[in-house]
């Protein structure tokens, strides 16, 4: 059994609404110690990127191990603003001048995407906000297979590539940041920093500080943390910039799962049934990426498996939308859903929450918080109908 698989084991899916996302405390904190620990040995800071997960109820659990939060848009950089502690850094590919005014009083730091950025808005910055202003650098070192995942593929609107970027370019830039990895290990991150190096190095005299953005399972067991803090304490040594890094998936890895019912079953060319979740709706990156996410007490099949006439233990799930490609996955079962069952969808607190629409009125899955270790629970969020209808007119 995987780590989600033996706490979520012990969960009740029956103690909370159906569609529930449910976080487990106890796993989050012990992330969050994995990250303080990185943060400490390596001296560098760490901030929870919250585009993948910026449930602020856990606040005060973040604000206890991490320095802050990082931004990709106002709203975000407001709500690391309002509701955690510690610096925001706000990263906005397509700033505008309504927003200017208003992510300066919310950010300690504002990363600018391209140097047409940075001309068209340095003479907006207020000296009394105070923003250390950056520049997102490219670069051009790939190392995501997926084009969609890979800032750093032919055409990239993200960041400055070295070739265009020189010292008396820099002017107030006091920091660079740079976001090139996915669910990614060490190598990838070793190789990337030495891409980094070799690119933009003889600029790193100019800076002080540099955000080496996220994308890294740094709190999966199997992830090398000394590795990490002992070439993160070299980079510093060599380079004498302070060093933060922004891992979304990390912070919440593992760290919760997506409650479910059995809405329908039935079988037209296989067995399949329908859930009160759909992954277009409340975990559209089972569609994006795409990837089956692990269900508990079922064996996860190929996506493309076809169904299996004389299987009769394999059930295809899919959502409660009208669309034919809200599929979550393809499982074989010990005990088959019938109606009525609850089933869990593991690893679903990040880019799920976050990302979660009301397509075809679907209703969004409550938010409930529960602790593994002690067992306690509190549903602390159900959504009504207004929350549909207020985005609509
Ligand atoms: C700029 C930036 N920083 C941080 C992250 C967080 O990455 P992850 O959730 O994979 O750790 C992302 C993810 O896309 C990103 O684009």
């Amino acid at each position: 059994m995987t780590e989600t698989q033996t706490v979520f084991s012990e969960f009740d899916p029956t103690r909370v609404p159906s569609p529930c996302y449910v976080i487990d405390l106890a796993t989050l904190e012990g992330n969050l110690r994995v990250l303080r620990r990185i943060a400490d040995d390596a001296d560098v800071r760490v901030l929870l990127a919250l585009k993948a997960f910026a449930c602020f109820e856990v606040a005060a659990i973040i604000d206890t191990y991490l320095d802050g939060t990082a931004a990709s848009g106002l709203w975000e950089a407001r709500l690391g603003h309002d509701r955690f502690a510690g610096e925001v850094h706000a990263y906005l590919p397509g700033l505008k001048p309504d927003d200017m005014e208003e992510i300066q009083t919310y950010s300690n730091h504002l990363i600018f995407n391209s140097l047409n950025q940075w001309e068209r808005f340095a003479p907006h910055l207020s000296a009394s906000a105070g923003c250390k202003c950056g520049l997102r650098i490219n670069p051009r070192h790939s190392e995501v297979e997926i084009a969609a995942y890979d800032p750093c593929a032919v055409w990239s609107r993200l960041g400055i590539l070295a070739q265009d970027l020189s010292t008396d370019m820099l002017g107030q830039i006091t920091g660079f940041h740079v976001h090139a990895l996915c669910d990614q290990g060490y190598e990838p991150f070793d190789r990337l920093l030495a891409a980094t190096e070799s690119r933009f190095g003889h600029l790193f005299g100019d800076i002080n500080w540099i955000n080496l953005g996220g994308g890294q399972l740094l709190t999966d067991r199997e992830y090398p943390v000394e590795r990490l803090t002992d070439r993160l304490r070299a980079f510093r040594q060599r380079w004498g910039l302070q060093v933060y890094l922004e891992p979304g998936t990390a912070v919440a890895l593992n760290a919760g799962a997506l409650v479910t019912e059995v809405v329908d079953t039935g079988w037209n060319d296989g067995h399949f049934a329908v859930m009160d979740a759909s992954a277009t709706c409340h975990m559209p990156d089972v569609i994006e990426a795409p990837y089956t996410p692990d269900l508990l007490g079922a064996v996860r099949l190929d996506p493309i498996t076809e169904p299996a006439e004389q299987d009769d233990r394999v059930f295809r799930l899919g959502g409660p939308t009208c669309l034919a490609g809200d599929i979550i996955g393809t499982y074989r079962f010990e005990d088959n859903p019938k109606t009525g069952d609850r089933l869990i969808i593991l690893d679903q607190a990040y880019y799920t929450m976050v990302k979660s629409t009301t397509f075809n009125g679907t209703q969004l899955p409550a938010i409930a918080l529960w602790n593994s270790r002690t067992d306690e629970l509190s549903v602390i969020r159900e959504f009504a109908y207004d929350t549909f209808e207020s985005r609509l007119g």
